[in-house]
């Protein structure tokens, strides 16, 4: 179902980057008017901006988007509990709350809001280019009509995955929704060390964007091949690939992401208060 069609209003409360990416995407799909958009944050500069580029109503008190339909709670964990106490009780019984908050639980929202009809989600960054991935769960009390509504509104990021189980969401927060960060990093590295054996910086980037979005892309092509025999295919004995990962797996690679991707779970389970 469409939800332009619907002819629902949509609410945001916290309209920073990823409000934007989730109107940006929604605009540029046509799945909303943009009159039918009304974005709440703090910063009166930040609402006249966005009112400019999107046209969409954009306001600096919160309770102006609790009549919508959808209200998305798009503001940083540590802002929600201030949040939830101010429009508590406020949004009517049908509609919708859609959090897109590292760590917070449904359970936290729906006591805090007094309110049953909520999703949990989990985008990324790439979503503002429509190249995301995420997440999400739900109350039970959430329609069907709801879900598919919320599927079609988070397809604006990309891809969505719905999930079963709310605990793979803090799972979810700590491979897909803090993702992106790991591959910057990586890809910074991987661009200062091709500097570094005398390659131009712009000829690195180059060199290290396609490797990247090439491999993906092979990956996707054949996914019923395992990663290992991908690998084992470009590694001849005694070769240049050979020697490269005998070094990575002795600095501990594998060891580090599997560290890093398990701090990134714990700490949004601890966000949650869990
Ligand atoms: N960025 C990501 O990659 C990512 C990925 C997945 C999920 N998320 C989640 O998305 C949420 C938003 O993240 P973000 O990156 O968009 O952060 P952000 O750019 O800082 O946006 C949060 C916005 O909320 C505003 N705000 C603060 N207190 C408020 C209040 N009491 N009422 C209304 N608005 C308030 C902030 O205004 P001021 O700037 O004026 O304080 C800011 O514009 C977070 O909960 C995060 O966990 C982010």
């Amino acid at each position: 179902m469409r939800i332009m069609k619907s002819n629902l209003r949509l609410g945001f409360i916290g309209s920073g980057k990823m409000a934007e990416a989730i109107i940006s995407g929604l605009l540029r799909k046509k799945l909303i008017k943009p009159k039918k958009i009304i974005a709440c944050g703090p910063q009166e500069l930040r609402a006249k901006d966005l009112q400019k580029r999107f046209r969409v109503k954009a306001m600096i008190d919160n309770l102006s988007a609790v009549e919508s339909e959808i209200v998305i709670l798009s503001v940083k964990p540590q802002s929600m509990a201030r949040v939830c106490r101010q429009i508590k009780g406020k949004i009517a019984v049908e509609s919708l709350v859609i959090s897109i908050a590292a760590g917070i639980p449904l359970e936290f929202l729906k006591a805090e809001l007094e309110h049953d009809r909520i999703v949990r989600a989990m985008p990324n960054t790439p979503g503002s280019i429509g190249k995301g991935i995420t997440g999400w769960t739900c109350t039970p009390e959430v329609s069907a009509e709801q879900k598919s509504q919320v599927a079609n509104l988070l397809e604006s990021l990309g891809v969505q995955i719905f999930m079963d189980d709310e605990k793979k969401l803090d799972m979810v927060t700590a491979v897909s929704g803090t993702g992106p960060a790991y591959v910057f990093l990586f890809m910074e590295a991987f661009i200062n060390a091709a500097v570094e054996i005398g390659l131009s910086r712009d000829e690195a980037k180059q060199l290290v964007l396609e490797t990247i979005i090439g491999s993906a892309e092979y990956i996707k092509e054949f996914p019923q091949k395992h990663l290992a025999h991908l690998r084992d295919e470009v590694t001849s004995p005694a070769g240049t690939t050979a020697a490269a990962l005998y070094e990575l797996e002795k600095a501990g690679f594998r060891t580090a992401i599997a560290d890093a991707i398990n701090a990134a779970y714990q700490r949004s389970i601890k966000l949650g208060g869990k």
